[in-house]
C-alpha cells in the first residue's frame, strides 16, 4: 500500500510537470506534438538534434540544412518554412530531395514542427513581431 501510493504521487507529480510544459507551449504552438513529428519524419535527414546530419544525409546533395544554425536559420520567415515543409524544397527553388509533407502532416502538425526547429537555433531565435 505503502508502495503504491509513493508511486502514485510520483507519477502525479510528473502528469503536473508534463502538464505545465504543454500548457506553456500550448499558447502559440504544441512544440512537444513538433519536436514528436519531427523525430519521426525530419530525423532521418535533419538528425535527431537537427544539425543536419541524419542517417539519410551521407547521400545527399545538396545537404539537408542545419535547423541549429541560427544565423541562416533566424533569417527565414515563418511563411516561408510553412511553405517548404508542407510542399517540399522544390516550391521555394530548393532541392527536390527536401520532400514536401503536406500529405502527411497537417498544418497545425507543420505549424508545430516549425516550433520546434525555432528552438533549435544557436544563436536563439527572435521571432520580430
Ligand atoms: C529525405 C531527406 C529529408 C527529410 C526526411 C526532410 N528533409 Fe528537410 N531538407 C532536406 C534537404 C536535402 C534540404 C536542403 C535543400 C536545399 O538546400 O536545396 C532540406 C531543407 C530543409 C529546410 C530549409 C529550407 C531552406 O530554404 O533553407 C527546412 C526548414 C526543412 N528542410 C525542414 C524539414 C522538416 C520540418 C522535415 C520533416 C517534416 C524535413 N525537412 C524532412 C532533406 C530532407
Amino acid at each position: 500500500m505503502v508502495r503504491t501510493s509513493r508511486l502514485g504521487s510520483i507519477l502525479l507529480a510528473g502528469l503536473v510537470g508534463a502538464g505545465v510544459v504543454a500548457l506553456a507551449a500550448a499558447q502559440q504552438a504544441n512544440i512537444a506534438n513538433g519536436k514528436e513529428k519531427y523525430l519521426e519524419h525530419c530525423a532521418s535527414c535533419h538528425g535527431k538534434e537537427g544539425k543536419g546530419d541524419g542517417p539519410d544525409a551521407k547521400d545527399l546533395n545538396p545537404k539537408p540544412r542545419n535547423h541549429t544554425d541560427g544565423n541562416v536559420m533566424n533569417r527565414l520567415r515563418d511563411n516561408y518554412l510553412f511553405t517548404v515543409v508542407k510542399n517540399g524544397g522544390q516550391a521555394v527553388g530548393k532541392s527536390d530531395q527536401m520532400p514536401g509533407w503536406g500529405n502527411i502532416l497537417s498544418d497545425q502538425d507543420i505549424t508545430d514542427v516549425i516550433a520546434f526547429v525555432r528552438t533549435l537555433a544557436k544563436p536563439p531565435y527572435k521571432p520580430t513581431r
